[in-house]
């Protein structure tokens, strides 16, 4: 039995330049590491991560969750098997006392969590994603959902709308549905250019448009998947939306300010289902705030039969928060981050518990990353059908899409393909 020795963690900057958190655990039997992302559109319901305040790096330093895993996580794991990866994130979870792990931050939390896992694989000497599989084996290759036109917090200009992205749902294999968007991408660019200059992209590598409404967001898109030679449709180049409308909600005045206008509720539910109706759109992802119940389920009754329903800040990869929305059929897919969540384990749970309810869940980065690739591993090892990175841009983003046609030529497990969606599609 292999068990942890030391557990190493250190300062280093994400893909915004800002400080997170990266940990090393070592075994008898190699090691694992594990770099924590950070999230800029964050849910209130989120695992709580931890900044040190302060004057270095903006308040945004790291230092105190990095010192929380040396002087109080790594007691704790070292000295454990580390194939118990259960065990050992109860432990953690237990060690800080608190439920959304605001002790010690989610990030030290995560760190250590990440890092067990790679190295139990590292130990097993299997990759990743075959360590994190269950007895019957990892899943199919995931169908990615990627961002081509952002806006929201993730994005200097452009739409109130956080990304409008395509949904390569007529590609036969993982590496096809690649070149699709790859393809849709450029033509999106071409679109945009003012012949000068490559389009702005935003932090998951998106472009900046310059567009008045949502509407005209997905015109650009339409024709952008044309320009491509494809077909803006469910079944060929469909689309997908995260609204992301927790953050342009005002609680006060119970409205939401989309670009210009001002609507209410229903107004909200009627613009979303619109864009259902208008446009090949096969997800929507955070259409209400995040505490909305009333608005996502009213949404659900109207359109849940014919898209998906993807819930971010609604669930925050939250068992509790998931459940309720399974009673309330609030929603029909669920999206897993695994630092919304704080440990592998319980990622891993909700994820399993979205299936259990026959809801689709939808692997996802955050905006802020590094190179680290676990996603990638974590979509195929549970089979969750899709994958969520961002552009087909910038290396942060890349190393998971790159991971994956990597995990695509080593193993054969099919591609989930556009049936991997919840909603009837
Ligand atoms: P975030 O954005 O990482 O900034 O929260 C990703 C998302 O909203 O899905
Ligand atoms: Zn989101």
């Amino acid at each position: 039995m292999t068990r942890i020795v030391s557990v190493e963690a250190w300062e280093v900057l994400d893909s915004r330049g800002d400080p997170t958190v990266r940990v090393r655990v070592d075994t008898g039997d190699g090691n694992g590491r594990f770099t924590v992302p950070a999230g800029a559109s964050t849910g209130a319901h989120e695992a709580v991560e931890r900044r040190d305040g302060g004057d270095r790096y903006g308040g945004r330093g790291v230092r105190e969750a990095v010192a929380a895993v040396t002087e109080e996580l790594a007691p704790v794991v070292t000295g454990r098997p580390v194939t118990d990866q259960a065990g050992i994130d109860e432990a953690l979870v237990d060690h800080d006392g608190t439920d959304d792990l605001s002790r010690l931050g989610a990030n030290a939390v995560l760190g250590v969590s990440g890092a067990v896992a790679h190295a139990a694989a590292d130990a097993a000497d299997r990759p990743l994603y075959e360590s994190l599989a269950p007895e019957s084996g990892p899943g199919a290759m995931p169908l990615p959902m990627v961002n081509i036109l952002s806006g929201g917090l993730h994005a200097a200009a452009g739409p109130s709308i956080q990304d409008f992205l395509v949904v390569p749902a007529g590609a036969e294999t993982y590496p096809e549905a690649l070149e699709t968007v790859w393809a849709v991408r450029r033509a999106a660019a071409d679109r945009i250019a003012d012949g000068e200059h490559p389009p702005p992209v935003a932090d998951e590598g998106g472009f900046i448009p310059a567009v008045p409404d949502a509407a005209a967001a997905f015109d650009l898109l339409a024709g952008a998947v044309r320009d491509a030679g494809f077909e803006p449709a469910p079944d060929d180049v469909a689309f997908a939306v995260d609204v992301a409308a927790t953050h342009f909600y005002d609680p006060a005045r119970d409205r939401y300010t989309l670009g210009g206008e001002t609507l209410d509720r229903e107004a909200m539910v009627d613009r979303v289902a619109r864009w259902v109706d208008d446009y090949p759109v096969v997800s929507v992802e955070d259409p209400l705030a995040e505490d909305d119940w009333t608005g996502w389920t009213r949404l659900a009754d109207r359109v849940g039969d014919r898209v998906q329903l993807l819930g971010d800040d609604l669930l925050a990869t939250n068992p509790d928060r998931l459940g309720r929305a399974i009673d309330a059929s609030a929603a029909n897919a669920a999206l897993i981050k695994p630092n919304q969540a704080g440990t592998m384990t319980r990622a891993r749970r909700v994820l399993e518990r979205a299936q259990a309810a026959g809801w689709s869940p939808v692997v996802s980065a955050r905006s802020g990353e590094t190179c680290d690739a676990t996603i990638a591993d974590l979509a195929v090892g549970l089979d969750a059908g899709q994958i969520k990175i961002g552009s087909l841009a910038r290396s942060e983003r890349l190393a998971k899409y790159n991971r994956l046609l990597g995990i695509d030529r080593a193993y054969d497990g099919g591609f989930a393909g556009g049936e991997a969606l919840a909603g009837g599609w």
